[in-house]
């Protein structure tokens, strides 16, 4: 075991599609206004995939090709990806080697996490792991969701929330002390009521029955959630804050899931972090859940400088959450 390899971030990619779904248009779709979906949620418009036989991975490869150019990585350098994804292109293979294969990191193992929207969390800390130990040089994290394909686009409680994207970011053996410093990561399964997916597993197989029930897309009971998260998620940050001995002046910015501006701000508070110190994205992209962080990293990327305390945080289904708190590691 190297104890003196920190697993740090060394680049990173993002890709939306193009289209974009406006709180407007999703006034003629479902019954809902612009006012309602902004106050409620922070959410102006969110990008969707559209075309056939396009899915998750569609979105991921042009974020990890992108990420191999900004990082001067060839191809068949890369000894892991990691894919965290809750709509991956299929139940099987794992959407990591379709990516794999697409981009063309012939040398590199891959394999899937659903952690629903803390999939990217958990993935990053987990590519560490292999950074830390010295097995690996190259890891890839993409986190990516084509949620436009599970979402009920008559249902106004969820379609208006979620939006399509991928990120992905480059972790790397770092002899300086930058890196992932120190993670708390958990999960509570009796959240599963409030927020799941009712068909399409093992236990509910598509059927004719299931389609009819509209039993394929998201199921949440918003407010249960609402609750949770902004409990969890707060409390996660500050802990991690806590154990670090990290002051608001000692962090440079929170990197936090974006699933409403709302639990962003009851994080933010909870650390007593300043608005401008805040990551957020939310307004253009909603929730792109394994997108978001990754998203806001490649967002804010011109503005970390080496040696930034960053905090990272979310919350989502299952129930999971969890924090990470890295020094960034370059300036771009
Ligand atoms: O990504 C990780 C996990 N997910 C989350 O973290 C999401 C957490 N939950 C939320 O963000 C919020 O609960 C929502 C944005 C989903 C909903 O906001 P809310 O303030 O909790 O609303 P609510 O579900 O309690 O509904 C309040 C009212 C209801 O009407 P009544 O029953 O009071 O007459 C809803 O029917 O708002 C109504 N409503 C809407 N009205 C207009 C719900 N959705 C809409 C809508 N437009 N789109």
């Amino acid at each position: 075991m190297s104890q003196h390899y920190k697993a740090a971030i060394t680049g990173v990619a993002g890709y939306v599609p193009d289209y974009v779904l406006t709180n407007k248009e999703l006034e003629t779709i479902v019954d809902t206004t612009d006012e309602w979906i902004i106050t409620r949620t922070g959410i102006k418009e969110r990008h969707l995939l559209k075309g056939e036989e396009k899915g998750t991975s569609t979105m991921a490869i042009p974020a990890v090709k992108d990420l191999l150019k900004k990082t001067n990585t060839a191809p068949e350098e890369v000894d892991l990806i990691i894919c965290a994804t809750v709509t991956p292109d299929h139940q099987f293979p794992a959407t990591a080697n379709i990516i794999s294969d697409e981009v063309g990191l012939v040398n590199a193992f891959g394999f899937d996490i659903a952690a629903a929207c803390s999939g990217f969390i958990y993935s990053l800390v987990t590519a560490s792991k292999y950074i830390e130990s010295g097995l690996y040089k190259k890891v890839i994290v993409v986190g990516a969701d084509k949620m436009s394909s599970i979402i009920d686009y008559t249902d106004r409680k969820t379609c208006v929330i979620f939006g399509d994207g991928a990120g992905a970011v480059m972790l790397e053996p770092n002899e300086e002390g930058f890196g992932i410093q120190d993670s708390i990561l958990k999960s509570d399964g009796s959240g599963k009521k409030h927020l799941h997916q009712k068909a399409g597993g093992s236990v509910k197989p598509a059927s004719h029955e299931t389609v009819d029930a509209r039993e394929h897309y998201v199921y949440q009971e918003g407010a249960q959630v609402f609750k949770a998260a902004v409990t969890s998620m707060a409390s996660v940050s500050r802990e991690i804050m806590t154990r670090n001995q990290l002051t608001a002046d000692d962090v440079a910015y929170l990197a936090p899931h974006q699933a409403n501006l709302r639990i962003i701000e009851a994080t933010r508070r909870k650390m007593g972090l300043p608005e401008e110190k805040v990551m957020i994205n939310i307004d253009r992209y909603g929730n792109t859940t394994n997108g978001t962080i990754p998203l806001c990293l490649w967002e804010w990327e011109d503005k970390l400088k080496k040696g930034d305390n960053i905090v990272i945080s979310a919350f989502g289904g299952g129930f999971t959450w969890g924090a990470i708190y890295l020094k960034w590691a370059y300036n771009k």
